[in-house]
């Protein structure tokens, strides 16, 4: 892999950087800052050096459609603040650009293409798409480890046609987990959370002989229960997870690896109700499971208790209503207890559950902070991420 920090020869040059800024964005005003503060030293090195930046990202999942609730316009103008310049943010179809279209006024230096999975070609890979975009510049740094799980054209296919190289972040993230995943203090526990149900409930059957512990929370947590024959009501749910999750139990009676799912709820009619406790069998048809419940937190809190290393993806509820955040809140003070007593290692990943800890300012107390959820744990899996291949 070529790293972009030990490139001499960048004046000048036009540098496609794919960033990873899927930031919370609400009304317009970005929720977390964290992920972009994280990319600000490799534009400050390209700055730097006299590169022509065209900045490439997404945020959120727009499947191949325009969505102006999902634009990289707030993150432009937070950035414009940061760096006290100008950025041009293309809103034309890209089809429609040519490279002599961009960098035309000499003192333009940071140019933004609006989110990138406006057009379905980029999560189908497609190679004439990469191709396009690749002639917009002369070298591809990726920076975006967060999405490196992803085989998409400006992430995986982009690297056949520019010469490609490891952004800082990148590098600094490879280089944390390795340390982590090669020196890890058993017993470990890895708390799997969040919405993204499909992205992860596949990878938790290859974590089981890594670890001793998987708690499953947030929305995964609703088809564990749901397998088990607990009602859900109206919570979200993925289908046809069956077989995955009946591999998972036979998977972890295999090992010596506990598998630990909520033992009570907490509910909602909607998403911005207040909170109601429930057993399990009690949740009703009109029901959202929105939170853990108290005997789930304190089951959670003693498995943290008696860890040497956490791992941590996506929180146990919908933490962005004050109502369903306390299953979350208490796993982050658990952690942060412990850590600041140095009777833990832990890391963290992931936009949501970075956004989640900084809501209870607690970051500091986590001993890494990765801004990756679905690739923290497809790295953890031991997977080659498919951003990653490309770059070698
Ligand atoms: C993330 O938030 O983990 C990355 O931005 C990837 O997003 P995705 O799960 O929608 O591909």
């Amino acid at each position: 892999m070529r790293y972009i920090k030990d490139q001499e020869n960048l004046n000048k040059k036009r540098v496609l950087l794919r960033l990873d800024l899927n930031v919370p964005i609400k009304n317009g005003i970005i929720q977390d800052e964290t992920r972009i503060n994280k990319v600000l030293p490799v534009i400050n090195f390209l700055i730097k050096k006299k590169s022509k930046i065209l900045v490439v990202s997404h945020v959120g999942r727009p499947q191949g459609k325009i969505n102006k609730d999902l634009s990289l316009k707030p993150i432009c103008e937070f950035l414009e603040k940061k760096f006290n310049q100008k950025i041009r943010l293309v809103q034309e179809n890209i089809f429609e650009l040519k490279r002599s279209d961009l960098f035309n006024d000499l003192k333009e230096q940071i140019v933004f293409f609006e989110n990138i999975r406006f057009f379905n070609q980029e999560e189908q890979n497609d190679v004439n798409f990469s191709k396009h975009l690749s002639s917009f510049a002369d070298i591809f740094v990726n920076d975006a480890f967060s999405c490196s799980h992803r085989a998409h054209a400006s992430i995986s296919k982009i690297t056949q046609f520019l010469p490609s190289y490891a952004g800082l972040q990148l590098e600094a993230e490879i280089s944390a987990l390795k340390k982590v995943t090669t020196e890890i203090r058993k017993p470990v526990t890895c708390i799997i959370g969040g919405s993204k149900i499909s992205t992860k409930i596949g990878i938790i059957k290859n974590l089981i002989p890594k670890f001793d512990n998987i708690i499953i929370v947030g929305g995964m947590a609703n088809n564990i229960l749901n397998f088990l024959g607990n009602p859900i009501g109206k919570s979200i749910k993925e289908d046809n997870c069956e077989p995955i999750i009946d591999d998972i139990f036979k998977t972890a009676k295999n090992h010596s690896c506990k598998i630990v799912y909520p033992e009570d709820v907490v509910v909602g009619k909607n998403m911005e109700d207040s909170a109601e406790i429930k057993k399990l069998n009690d949740v009703k048809n009109d029901d959202l499971i929105l939170d853990i419940g108290p005997k789930s937190v304190s089951i959670i809190k003693d498995i943290i208790e008696n860890s040497a290393t956490v791992l941590w993806n996506g929180p146990a509820g919908y933490f962005e209503n004050p109502n369903f955040a306390n299953g979350s809140h208490q796993i982050a003070k658990a952690i942060s207890k412990k850590n600041k007593d140095k009777s833990i290692y832990s890391v963290v990943g992931g936009g949501d559950t970075i956004a989640l800890i900084n809501q209870i300012n607690t970051i500091e107390n986590f001993n890494f902070v990765s801004t990756a959820g679905g690739a923290f744990l497809e790295y953890l899996e031991g997977k080659e991420l498919p951003g990653i291949k490309a770059l070698k």
